[in-house]
């Protein structure tokens, strides 16, 4: 299981002490929440801030792009340093658009990744199983970090990770919004790979945070 902090609650005052300590904290990835203040009511950083931690963190850059326009902003976080970058089926339903821009991802040397808001139906994402390396089942509304877990979450991962089982297996579900220990303990049981959580990993401990989850795994 992969725990993957979400950068949206770091404490910007306190940058550097923070990645230092994410760096050695157990987490595989950082989670990049780019809002443009329009598919979502939230605005958040820009490239130069990825290109900030890459230079101080070696982990997987995972870059969730909250955006209307995710052909420009995959070029811009793709030369920023994202390692994977994953834009919402909400923003294209174009089936061949979305298996282009998938493709385009992949040809800019990214793995790539679908997300869905937790009320679009789950069916959106069926078409596009084999053309994503990661899944992106949102478990709180997009656009704020610090929201409850929505529970219906739950038998969406299932749904999804039984699909991906028999057409992707080596596809991950990530799974993002209001993950503690307990509601990871959820997700990894429904069979989620990946695990996002911002305010939990940041409002104590980072190092002890982290472990909690990854000690779900063990
Ligand atoms: C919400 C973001 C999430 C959020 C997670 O739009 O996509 O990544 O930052 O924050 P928590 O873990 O506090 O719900
Ligand atoms: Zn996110």
């Amino acid at each position: 299981m992969i725990v993957s902090p979400s950068v949206l609650a770091l404490d910007y005052s306190n940058m550097e002490t923070q990645v230092n300590e994410l760096n050695e904290s157990g987490a595989e990835w950082l989670h990049f929440d780019v809002m443009d203040g329009h598919f979502v009511p939230n605005l958040t950083f820009g490239p130069d801030i990825l290109k900030a931690f890459c230079k101080m963190s070696p982990l997987v850059k995972d870059v969730h792009l909250m955006v209307s326009d995710p052909y420009f902003f995959s070029d811009v976080f793709a030369k920023a340093g994202a390692d994977i970058i994953t834009f919402h089926a909400e923003a294209e339903r174009d089936y061949l658009k979305t298996v282009e821009l998938a493709r385009h991802i992949h040809a800019l040397g990214c793995k790539a990744g679908i997300s869905i808001k937790p009320l679009s139906d789950i069916e959106m994402l069926r078409p596009y199983l084999r053309e994503f390396d990661v899944f992106l089942i949102m478990s709180v509304e997009p656009g704020f970090g610090g929201q409850p877990f929505l529970p219906a979450s739950a038998s969406r991962i299932s749904t999804l990770r039984r699909w991906l089982d028999n057409s992707h297996p080596e596809a991950l579900v990530e799974v993002d919004g209001g993950i503690n220990r307990d509601t990871a303990k959820i997700c990894l049981d429904a069979g989620a790979d990946v695990l996002v959580a911002g305010s939990y990993v940041f409002k104590k401990n980072i190092r002890e945070s982290v472990q909690s989850l990854c000690a779900l795994a063990q």
